[in-house]
């Protein structure tokens, strides 16, 4: 007979159905307004779905080359040498990944070996820290402080070691809306110095920045650029999240590695939805529009908000805005989170959950890529608290 199956020892013991997950259910679950998850509650270009639906119907349905079909990595690398003025080789340096997710996955494996450490920004996105240990690397942490969250480079500084192997770093920065300036790639770059460290930049809400302020790739800086995996996603540019399909630039020498590891955890990404993305791509308009979109959204949903108790200052990037909840109560952001979405019928994200220690600054995220009449909604129920 055979014995019952017993749990599996776990190579992440701390990790537990994800708050994004628990919170988008329990916004169903209570019939409330979602503003957990980072996705859009809007459909894609009408124009970029009857790509899709050309492509599926016209025999675009096996698999595609293992680092990206090639019109999609020249269409790529266009778009880039258009946006940044930089050039990246479609052959050898552009590949196409199964969201950004996979991306960082592949670039933390191709670099860490067991016992490397990387810095890791504190708050910071949740695939970060597992594809480190899962690699047998040591996250070492450098904790950003509200209300600002500034990066202090000299406490980064401090933090390497002769095992420093690579640094994590987001900008425009999910949960906490900054984004890097110029001044900040040039501390970067003093610090690393002759180190062998690299640099994985989560870079997926490139397109989406406020107030004039400008998106400061790595790949603008030519000695970062040389040691920088930009992992990006079509996912948060075209409205299409559920896709699943994002990129990583790399020089040649990074990117040889980069594909030995991807060719090993998914291959190659959906087909028709690359050959759709290689045409669209090619349209500036949707992009270039984004911040605006976006801005008009985070200004509707905060200028609501002043009716509140709750205080904030407008995130500079990203469609997320935190606020602090300091004024109207003390509990835990866990806690909050739940009940106003059971109290209040509106979900957030605790921004604890961003951290290793689960440090409560009593902040809360909501994502704003949302209709206007869920904002005005959300922000009317939030007011009441
Ligand atoms: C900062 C950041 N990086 C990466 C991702 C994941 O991107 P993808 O869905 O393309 O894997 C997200 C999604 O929320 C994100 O916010």
């Amino acid at each position: 007979m055979m014995t019952k199956a017993k749990n599996l020892p776990s190579k992440l013991p701390y990790v537990g159905t994800t708050i994004f997950t628990v919170m988008s259910k329990l916004a169903t679950d209570e019939g409330a307004y979602n503003l957990s998850q980072g996705f859009p509650s809007f459909d894609c270009s009408p124009k970029l779905s009857e790509l899709v639906c050309h492509y599926l119907k016209n025999g675009y349905n096996q698999y595609a080359p293992m680092s990206g079909a090639p019109v999609f990595r020249e269409s790529i690398a266009e778009k880039t040498a258009d946006v940044y003025g930089i050039s990246y080789n479609p052959e050898t340096e552009v590949t196409v990944t199964s969201g950004a997710t996979e991306a960082i996955f592949c670039a933390v494996t191709a670099v860490v070996y067991p016992g490397d450490e990387v810095i890791v920004l504190e708050p910071a996105y949740d695939s970060y820290v597992p594809a480190i240990d899962l690699n047998g690397g040591v996250p070492v942490f450098v904790t950003l402080d509200a209300p600002d969250f500034k990066i202090d480079w000299e406490k980064v500084k401090a933090k390497i070691s002769p095992k420093t192997k690579a640094i994590l770093i987001n900008t425009p920065h999910n949960p906490v809306g900054t984004v890097f300036s110029k001044e900040d790639l040039d501390c970067l770059a003093e610090i690393i110095r002759g180190k062998d460290i690299y640099i994985i930049s989560d870079e997926v809400y490139e397109h989406i920045v406020f107030d004039g302020e400008v998106h400061h790739s790595m790949m603008t800086h030519p000695e970062l650029k040389e040691r920088s995996f930009i992992c990006n996603s079509v996912g948060k540019t075209y409205h299409v999240t559920g896709w699943k399909i994002g990129y990583c630039l790399a020089p040649a020498a990074l990117t040889k590695e980069f594909r030995r590891i991807h060719q090993y955890i998914t291959f190659c990404t959906v087909s028709p939805m690359q050959f759709a993305l290689a045409d669209f791509l090619k349209l500036p308009e949707h992009y270039e529009a984004l911040s605006d979109f976006y801005q008009r959204k985070r200004d509707r949903f905060n200028e609501a908000l002043k009716a509140s108790r709750f205080t904030f200052k407008p995130s500079k990037g990203s469609f997320f805005q935190i606020v602090s909840y300091e004024k109207i109560t003390d509990e835990y952001d866990y806690d909050l989170a739940i009940r106003l979405t059971k109290e209040i019928k509106v979900a957030s994200v605790p921004v604890s959950v961003f951290y290793k220690d689960k440090k409560d600054d009593k902040l809360l995220r909501f994502c704003f890529a949302k209709d206007d009449d869920i904002l005005d909604k959300a922000a009317e129920l939030l007011c009441k608290l």
